[in-house]
């Protein structure tokens, strides 16, 4: 059938009647063909088929396969709140919403049942991978590991720190904090499951003293594991920030000096950064979650991913939830859409004219960023985002025909039915969705 997937932010390949073989046992792409015209000729040809047992699958004209969506910045735990109370900006939202629903998870009960709904629903939108912050909890960041592990999602996950600036139900002792995460880290790595990683989860520098970062950046090393925390998400938030550690030149330099800044990390928001702060994302191969849904709610701003994109930052999309109200990546593709032509118009609007109109993300972007993209900020491109040999099956089986949201007409090929998919689909376009070739949601039974 037809098989969609990016090569670049650029190059989108559409393959109609194309053959994907997958090895069942090892979840594994061993062979893609791009143009067969007699599927069983084709088939009964491939060595690789000889004296083994296999299913063929093939899709009808209104169904293709995507790689399945990478979301590479979203809060569990948060889903008990998401969509309510986002009538403030980020400092006083925390205090006011996140801090006191966070809190709860110190009860088991409740952790398990929260993070059982959130990663079905992330699973049933089509996010295969996902890099989750759970609480500062280690109790509840176990069981957000268990859930996860038992419904087959590829994940980063990582208890979040905090030892100040915090409410004193919901705070930790620098010491505590940095065991917990040590236990947390192993605990994930005994289950020796390739599928789950610890990450080092610093909620964001206002949260985290200068001894609590500097251990945190000494665990990432010593056990090799990635870092995912907030930067520049806000103007106040820039500025507390830059009071607290005014030894650091910006907020980003904050991170890279207590060794939190490699190309293991992933840092959401970079709403408001300086050229300085993108030349040291930039050498340090550090990856960008941009997360227009939560940026959008929280008033927190606009960041300009063309220019990131320009710079050769890698870049990728986060739901942020519940920043974001939206769980699936389909939004988060959209909501970047917006973001992009806000750039443009305000631009246009208000002076700033350049020679050059704007070039706002495209779908062919929009779809790299959701999938190959997110793969190389989670450093997994030699494992996921496309459908190159010798990576691992995560996809997801769309169909856009009639009896979803999506409407077709006759003159629709694969390009315009991907856009409207892109633009117009759900969760109900997706009959299958497969992790390393289990499959693990899906709107068919
Ligand atoms: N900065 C620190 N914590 C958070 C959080 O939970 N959500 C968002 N959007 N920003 C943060
Ligand atoms: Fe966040």
């Amino acid at each position: 059938g037809t098989v969609i997937h990016s090569l670049s932010p650029s190059d989108l390949e559409i393959n109609e009647n194309a053959v994907v073989v997958v090895n069942v046992a090892t979840g594994k792409i061993v062979l893609m063909e791009r143009k067969v015209d007699k599927l069983n000729e084709f088939l009964s040809g491939l060595s690789l088929l000889e004296n083994k047992q296999y299913n063929v699958n093939v899709l009808k004209k209104d169904q293709f396969i995507l790689p399945g969506f990478i979301d590479t910045h979203a809060h569990a735990p948060q889903f008990s709140y998401a969509a309510t109370g986002m009538d403030l900006p980020l400092l006083d939202w925390l205090d006011t919403y996140t801090f006191p629903k966070e809190a709860e998870y110190a009860e088991s009960e409740h952790a398990q049942n929260v993070y059982s709904k959130v990663v079905d629903r992330f699973l049933s939108c089509g996010t295969t991978t996902c890099s989750w912050f759970a609480t500062i909890h280690l109790e509840a960041s176990k069981i957000l590991t268990d859930v996860i592990e038992e419904k087959g999602q590829r994940a980063y996950i990582g208890k979040v720190n905090m030892d100040q600036n915090s409410p004193d139900y919901y705070i930790e002792k620098t010491e505590s904090s940095v065991s917990d995460t040590r236990t947390f880290i192993e605990y994930v790595q005994a289950k020796n499951n390739e599928l789950l990683t610890p990450i080092i989860t610093p909620r964001f520098a206002i949260s985290c003293t200068s001894p609590l970062l500097k251990a945190l950046g000494d665990l990432a090393k010593e056990y090799q594991v990635p870092i995912q925390s907030h930067l520049c998400e806000n103007v106040a938030e820039i500025e507390f920030t830059q009071s607290l550690f005014p030894n650091s030149v910006n907020y980003t330099a904050v991170y890279d000096d207590h060794g939190l800044l490699n190309d293991k990390t992933i840092m959401a928001h970079c709403v408001h950064m300086t050229e300085d702060e993108l030349k040291l994302i930039k050498e340090r191969e550090a990856g960008v979650s941009h997360c227009p849904n939560s940026n959008f709610n929280l008033q927190s701003g606009v960041a300009d991913i063309r220019h990131y994109l320009d710079l050769d930052i890698k870049c990728s999309l986060g739901t942020d939830v519940a920043g974001g109200f939206a769980t699936s990546i389909l939004d988060a593709m959209r909501s970047a859409f917006t973001a992009s032509n806000t750039i443009g118009i305000l631009k246009s609007q208000y002076g700033n004219r350049s020679p050059k109109p704007y070039k706002a993300l495209d779908a062919k972007e929009l779809i790299y960023l959701a999938t190959l993209g997110g793969a190389k900020v989670v450093g997994m491109e030699d494992k996921i985002g496309n459908f190159k040999v010798g990576k691992d099956f995560d996809a997801l089986v769309v169909d856009a025909s009639d009896n979803g949201p999506v409407r077709l007409f006759r003159h629709d090929g694969a390009w315009e039915t991907l856009q409207k998919f892109l633009f117009t689909g759900d969760e109900r376009c997706l009959s299958h969705v497969y992790v390393r070739g289990r499959r693990v949601a899906g709107w068919k039974q």
